[in-house]
């Protein structure tokens, strides 16, 4: 270990160990948080300027200073990329000076494979290149930090990558890269998407004059279903059922702005609930209707 204080975490996985993290926001703070919880020593965090407000916030969390990326990888056994995707492959441009032979330098992008590390695989032969995605998201570096432990890890590249993911409490599963660009798009569906449905319920609920919050049981009730019975065996409602005039009148009801969500997603229903039911064409082309009712606006 060069460049940094006395190690912390005394006999923990990482003890004796130094790395610097390249992107300090809130998935890189998040795993440099748990990398020095186990034991690992934070010795410079680089953003996209020392000054900037990212950077003077990790490196006051992470107690350690604020570098240039350039100079990030100076005596230390691990760089952690966590830039914006589109910076990955310039920020590993721009360590290729500094990074120590036999480190490592892992980035943090589910759908970027190792290749994204490609300015450092052809000019630094003697570096080891990985990526781990932990499939969590992480909102802040604080509920970043709660909810790795446990969470499942993409991994690729170097062994030690595997090794880190368990150091942090992850469950890696290997990933090559050609297969990283549909795992993610399957991770913001399972995320993003479903986010951004609960804003559907929000501005229904709103415009039927019900909290929110009432819909939240429900909510996780179907997710704790779909964990025991899986999605298909997790189905009810009127799609399930085949009754179709109950989607009708929802149809009618909506607000034009949010009919093509809820048809999307009653197609999407059809399908788990698969063409057996009677009534299931028929209430596939009525989706497919291009002019709709007369609607209340919300
Ligand atoms: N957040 C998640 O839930 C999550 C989950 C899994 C994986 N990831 C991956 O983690 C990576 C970072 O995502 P994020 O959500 O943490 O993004 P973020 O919060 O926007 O953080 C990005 C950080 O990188 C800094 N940065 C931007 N351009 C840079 C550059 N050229 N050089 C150095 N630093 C730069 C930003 O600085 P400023 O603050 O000054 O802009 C910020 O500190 C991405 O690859 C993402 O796919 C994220």
């Amino acid at each position: 270990v060069t460049g940094a204080d006395a190690p912390r975490g005394g006999g923990a996985p990482g003890a004796g160990r130094a790395f610097a993290l390249v992107g300090p926001g809130r998935a890189g703070t998040s795993v440099a948080l748990a990398l020095a919880a186990a034991g690992w020593t934070p010795v410079a965090v680089a953003g996209r300027a020392p000054d900037a407000e990212s950077t003077r916030t990790t490196a006051v969390a992470l107690e350690c200073p604020a570098v240039l990326v350039s100079d990030a990888g100076r005596g230390v056994d691990l760089v952690v990329v966590a830039t914006p995707d589109a910076a990955v492959t310039d920020a590993a441009e721009t360590l290729v000076p500094s990074v120590e032979p036999g480190a490592l330098v892992v980035h943090l992008a589910g759908s970027l494979g190792v290749d994204a590390l490609s300015p450092l695989a052809a000019a630094r032969p003697d570096v080891r290149l990985g990526a781990l995605h932990p499939l969590q998201t992480m909102p802040s570096a604080r509920l970043g930090l709660e909810r790795l432990p446990g969470s499942w890890a993409a991994v690729a590249g170097d062994p030690e990558v595997e090794a880190i993911a368990v150091q942090l409490g992850l469950r890696p599963f290997p990933l090559p890269d050609n297969r990283r660009v549909l795992y993610h798009a399957a991770a913001v569906v399972a995320s993003n998407h479903v986010v951004a449905l609960l804003g559907q319920v929000e501005r229904i609920a709103r415009a039927a004059g019900v909290p929110f919050e009432a819909f939240l049981p429900l909510v996780e009730a179907s997710l704790d279903n779909v964990v025991v019975l899986g999605a298909a065996g997790a189905l009810t409602g009127p799609v399930a059922r085949g009754d179709l005039g109950t989607v009708e009148r929802h149809l009618a009801e909506l607000a034009p702005s949010e009919r093509d969500a809820y048809r999307a997603m009653a197609r999407e229903a059809l399908r788990l609930a698969g063409r057996r039911r009677s009534g299931a064409d028929r209430l596939l082309r009525d989706l497919d209707r291009p002019a709709d009712p007369p609607a209340r606006e919300t």
